[in-house]
């Protein structure tokens, strides 16, 4: 059997097309056509103002920190189950992370964490937006709003998703979105800075273009500043799938669907929550077992793997990682963050690629389940052992 991969685009003539025409005629001075068809496109998706096209979704972050003027003697709160993208760019503009727990209803950001969390220090809060679902943002930005703490939204996953029919990554002061080649909308490498603050926006523009004025054609530098630019290949193919964005959210929610189906009368199993308030948007289809079934992750991914079945472990708590060690704020995390530490260990996200059919969901799942079968006769008999039933 070929192997099931666990991410993957879905490309089109369309993007072939827009991507070719771009390679052949957006230079010089058309080098900057798709970026503004692109920005403009996305920025209209979500009802805002401003986008800003980035090689990446970790350089987005940087910016927004930047640009909220976010430095040294400042702390800024992040969830701790997420990937370490959502929190290096602190560490970048040499403040402080603060690991606060996730919801064990929504998987994101808590909002009662969020808020022991805060100090004097507390500058900004990075909710993240995780597997494409939204953590209880009216929570979330009321505390943020009655503390004066900015929000950056980290959508990197959740393009496409909602939260009372308003889209992800509008919420906050800045919002973030990235389109690494795994995600649902690509652009191979890249990512998007969006806003509706003028100020935050014009600042963005000149931190990301070594300290100069927009449309500078004098090569004049006003601070030393960062470099980050998409090319407008890469702007070509986001045009292209975000122009078909409604295709790729129903594709996401069919698989998820396929999953649901199979899996959903499964004892201690537990699929992507669907809160009443959001539209997930299923950018991985993401399995967590109740800690009691005693099987972690990793058994999943070996014994998946040998029957060739990509996974991904769910992100490990960031307070639980050598990166952060040196950090005290990673030993109280530890201590505090019980549902992190009871989610994280036993979660898998499975093969989620756009082109994967109902018969591969199918494949998964009977071997997912007859996994569980098997631990569960092991365990039944280690019992009868020791009991001598
Ligand atoms: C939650 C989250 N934030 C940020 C990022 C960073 O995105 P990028 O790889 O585009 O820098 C990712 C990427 O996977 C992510 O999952």
């Amino acid at each position: 059997m070929e192997k099931i991969p666990v991410a993957g685009p879905s490309i089109t003539q369309k993007e072939i097309d827009y991507v070719t025409d771009a390679v052949t005629n957006a230079w010089y001075g058309d080098a900057n056509v798709y970026h503004e068809r692109f920005e403009r496109a996305f920025a209209n998706y979500l009802g805002l103002s401003h986008a800003v096209a980035l090689p990446s979704c970790t350089s987005a972050l940087h910016l927004s920190l930047l640009a909220l003027g976010v430095g040294p003697e400042d702390e800024v709160i992040v969830p701790d189950a997420t990937w370490i993208a959502s929190a290096a760019p602190i560490t970048y503009v040499g403040a402080t992370p603060v690991f606060a727990d996730i919801d064990q209803k929504t998987w994101c950001l808590s909002a009662e964490s969020f808020e022991e969390c805060i100090t004097a220090k507390t500058k900004a809060v990075i909710p993240v937006d995780l597997y494409g679902n939204m953590p209880d943002m009216d929570a979330l930005l009321e505390v943020a709003a009655r503390k004066n703490i900015s929000v950056i939204e980290d959508a990197a996953e959740a393009a496409g998703a909602e939260y009372k029919g308003k889209r992800a990554g509008s919420f906050g002061d800045i919002g973030v979105f990235s389109f690494h080649g795994s995600k649902t909308l690509t652009t191979g490498e890249g990512g998007m800075l969006v806003t509706d603050r003028d100020d935050l926006y014009h600042r963005v523009l000149f931190l990301r273009d070594h300290g100069r004025k927009p449309g500078d054609t004098q090569f004049w530098n006003h601070e030393v500043a960062y470099k980050y630019k998409m090319s407008s290949m890469q702007a070509a193919l986001g045009l292209a799938q975000l122009e078909r964005i409604d295709e790729l959210m129903d594709r996401k929610r069919q698989i998820f669907q396929w999953y649901r189906v199979e899996l959903s009368d499964i004892e201690g199993l537990t699929l992507n929550p669907q809160p009443p308030t959001t539209k997930n948007a299923f950018w991985m289809i993401t399995a967590v077992l109740d800690p009691r079934l005693g099987i972690e992750k990793d058994y999943l991914q070996r014994e998946l793997s040998k029957r060739n079945i990509d996974s991904r472990p769910f992100f490990h708590p960031l307070s639980s990682m050598p990166a952060y060690q040196y950090l005290e704020q990673a030993r109280e995390a530890r201590e505090r963050n019980h549902v992190s530490y009871r989610i994280c260990p036993y979660g898998i996200n499975l093969p989620s690629a756009l082109n994967l059919t109902r018969g591969q969901v199918t494949i998964v799942c009977e071997i997912l389940k007859s996994l569980l079968e098997e631990s569960r006769l092991r365990d039944q008999s280690a019992h009868s052992l020791s009991t001598g039933d």
